[in-house]
């Protein structure tokens, strides 16, 4: 079995960023068009949004979004992305492509050298071609690809997978991209979720760690969990069967079938289920809440996160150098969330520390990685 290290880390954040208020201003400036519709019918009002509410219950002050034309005008509340010629290269490829490019920088890795790459995300584009093999293609990576979903847990679920492939010697190398064009399926006209989500992708290059080697800086993935419980509570229906449900074809599929949530039950049962996947993990390696360093934990709610480490460490508190936060200011990034806190905490971590990797979500799934700083 080879050891496997974490060499490079790539991340890419759009420049622009969208704040509570921008984003409740046109949510209800569309809410009062709407009551005015809803009025002449003699239907009960909307109830409008709020930024307090927002930052109060999520822990999100703002976001930042691929594309943001279209997002913020109540007429359209959806980005505008136009669609791309077949022969160009892909909107999400192009986006993975971008942090895959800096994890192989990071890692001073010609891509030549990678064999294989997992496009890992909870928002894939298409069916097919893979987007992984569009990305294989735009950097001149060797070997092969494939595009594999666990919603958000997906970048920890690839990691899992680049993982084994690269212990067992399978591959020698392999990059994880998850482009997170999460905005684009987001139902801006839905209360409850229109202000969760914002957009990043991330890419981490694993590789074979010779035996006896250490890579100061880098980490050694000391193991990877998974775990699934089927839930209804995080749901998508977007799909390609969606046209195949109309009686008339000529209509668009209607925003019930983008992401919705019960987000309280969500809140409930992954803390508790976080919680356990946790403790059970570590102490499988030894190792309780107390011995590990830093955790990147999956960033949808600040107050979850909370819970969760309140509840693995016996009741303590536990702060944010131990368990750092990015969504304050780039909201959910679905899997790639975990991957951005872990890629902007970890450069004062000292050999020989520990931090565990771990993001949860739809399906339900988590999935976790133990890291050693070498
Ligand atoms: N503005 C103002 N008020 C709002 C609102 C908004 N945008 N959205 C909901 N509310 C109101 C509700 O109507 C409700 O009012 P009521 O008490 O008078 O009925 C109240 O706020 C509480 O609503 P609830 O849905 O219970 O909120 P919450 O405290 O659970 O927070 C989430 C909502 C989504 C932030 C939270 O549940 C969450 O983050 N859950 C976990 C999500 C997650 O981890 N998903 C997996 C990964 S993607």
């Amino acid at each position: 079995m080879n050891r496997v290290s974490l060499s490079g880390i790539g991340v890419e954040i759009p420049e622009t960023s969208i704040s509570n208020k921008e984003l409740v201003e046109s949510f209800n400036i569309w809410v009062e068009q709407e009551n005015r519709r809803r009025a002449a019918k003699g239907l009960e009002p909307l109830p409008g949004s709020s930024a307090e509410f927002i930052e109060h219950a999520s822990g999100i002050k703002a976001r930042h979004v691929h594309t943001f034309e279209g997002i913020l005008d109540p007429d359209r509340m959806a980005p505008f992305i136009p669609a791309r010629d077949d022969d160009d290269l892909s909107v999400t490829a192009e986006f993975g492509a971008k942090a895959g490019r800096k994890a192989l920088e990071d890692a001073g890795v010609d891509p030549a050298e990678v064999d294989m790459v997992i496009c890992a995300g909870s928002h894939l584009q298409r069916l097919y071609p893979a987007i992984g093999i569009e990305i294989q293609k735009e950097l001149g990576t060797g070997g092969a690809a494939f595009d594999m979903s666990l919603g958000c847990s997906s970048a920890v679920a690839g990691l899992h997978i680049g993982f084994h492939l690269v212990r067992s010697g399978a591959h020698r190398r392999v990059l994880v991209v998850t482009p997170e064009l999460i905005t684009a399926h987001l139902n801006l006209r839905d209360r409850q979720t229109h202000f969760i989500f914002g957009d990043a992708a991330t890419a981490l290059l694993i590789e074979a760690l010779p035996q006896g080697e250490e890579k100061a800086g880098r980490f050694e993935v000391v193991d990877t969990r998974s775990w699934t419980q089927f839930s209804n509570n995080i749901r998508s229906n977007f799909s390609y069967l969606n046209r195949a449900a109309l009686e008339d074809t000529s209509m668009v599929p209607s925003e019930g079938n983008l992401i919705k949530q019960q987000g309280n039950k969500v809140f409930k049962e992954v803390t508790v289920a976080g919680h356990r996947f946790i403790v059970d993990f570590l102490a499988e390696h030894g190792h309780t809440p107390e011995t590990v360093r830093r955790f990147w934990l999956h960033q949808a709610n600040a107050r979850m996160n909370a819970m969760i480490l309140k509840l693995s460490f016996g009741g303590v508190e536990v702060g944010h150098d131990r368990a750092p936060m990015v969504l304050d200011r780039l909201g959910n990034t679905a899997a790639a969330g975990a991957i951005v806190a872990m890629a902007e905490n970890h450069k004062d971590m000292k050999a020989g520390e520990f931090g565990l990797l771990c993001a949860y979500g739809a399906g339900y799934s988590i999935g976790g990685a133990l890291m050693r700083m070498m």
